[in-house]
């Protein structure tokens, strides 16, 4: 367990954002945590949404979905923990198949993933015979089973581009895949589904928000509408937000994505002032200290996945970090 002293010095990692009277409901979960990490060889992944005291007290490996595939792939750990949704646990279990992988709740899902099946996307292969299929990665292991080739926020353009056809078929995010459509010439068949957290964002906020802070600097990620991402200064993945305020520097800014991921990029930068008109991912708030504990003390819940699955799906994840 971690002595008194080592705990004080995480509270610093979080003192702007967790009051000194809620430390201690949170201070027991992480000694264990920390604990049980040791004793199982386990590292935990942490999505950029994770709360704070998940992020900067618990997480071995921080980041957006490309980097955790990424940092997946590499790891010598024997267990991974996923704090995220259950699409990335999913994705860091095709990448290791060999170690235990487990997500603190099983109900953490994604209203992208949620939006088309296998099924669908065969049917979308008869309707465009020979278009390849580009899935981002927010998506079922049996919805990447039918594709070509996996993206995600952080390179969706890149992967398109690397294709080097004149036509694909991008699913699930309308969005995203307009926003991809609006910098490439590919041309680029969408399906209809949205990111419930960031659906909700509207060019009409940007402008408001525009004529409450003259200075502001609007950063959106591309699961939101393409009007708010032209109403935007920049759109890109939540690696790809905090990076622009790691190195721009901005005085004033609004990170149109959801909630937590102001709360850990303040907490790098405190010399930047966040205006927070967020919207809550209820899926990425599962997962807690409480449960990722469970998880290390009941080796629960395991993420499985049928071989005759996870081969093709692999592939299309595998040819993704190719890319
Ligand atoms: P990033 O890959 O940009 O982290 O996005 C993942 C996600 O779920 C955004 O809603
Ligand atoms: Fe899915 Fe949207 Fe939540 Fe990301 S923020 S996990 S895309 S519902």
């Amino acid at each position: 367990m971690p002595d008194t002293i080592a705990l004080e010095s995480l509270y610093e990692r979080v003192r702007p954002v967790i009051p000194p009277v809620e430390w201690p409901v949170f201070a027991d979960d992480i000694a264990a945590i920390l604990a049980l990490k040791r004793e199982r060889d386990a590292v935990i992944l942490a999505h950029n949404y994770q709360t704070p005291e998940i992020y900067r007290c618990v997480a071995d490996i921080t980041g957006d979905s490309l980097v955790l595939a990424r940092e997946a792939a590499k790891t010598s750990a024997r267990m991974i923990v996923l704090a995220g949704v259950h699409f990335m646990a999913e994705t860091a279990k095709l990448l290791n198949p060999d170690k235990t992988v487990l997500i603190p709740d099983v109900r953490a899902g994604c209203s992208l993933a949620e939006s088309i099946t296998a099924a669908d996307v065969r049917l979308l292969r008869e309707c465009y015979p020979g278009v390849p299929v580009v899935t981002y990665v927010n998506t079922s292991a049996a919805v990447k089973a039918e594709s070509d080739i996996c993206c995600t926020s952080g390179n969706a353009k890149r992967v398109v581009e690397s294709l080097g056809v004149p036509r694909v078929i991008m699913l699930p995010d309308e969005y995203l895949a307009r926003n991809v459509a609006a910098e490439t010439d590919v041309e680029i068949v969408a399906w209809r589904g949205h990111c419930e957290v960031h659906e909700r964002f509207t060019a009409a906020e940007v402008e408001t928000l525009r004529a409450q802070h003259p200075d502001i600097v609007v950063l959106a990620h591309p699961e939101c509408p393409p009007d708010v991402v032209a109403a935007s200064d920049f759109a890109g993945s939540t690696a790809a937000m905090s990076q622009y305020v790691a190195t721009k520097h901005p005085a004033h800014v609004v990170l149109l994505t959801e909630c937590s991921m102001s709360d850990n990029v303040a907490l790098e930068h405190p010399e930047t002032s966040f205006v927070r008109p967020c919207n809550l991912c209820p899926h990425m708030k599962r997962i807690t200290l409480c449960n990722i504990r469970q998880a290390l003390e009941t080796l629960t819940h395991e993420v499985t996945i049928d071989p005759a699955v996870a081969a093709p799906a692999r592939r299309a994840v595998e040819r993704m970090l190719a890319v």
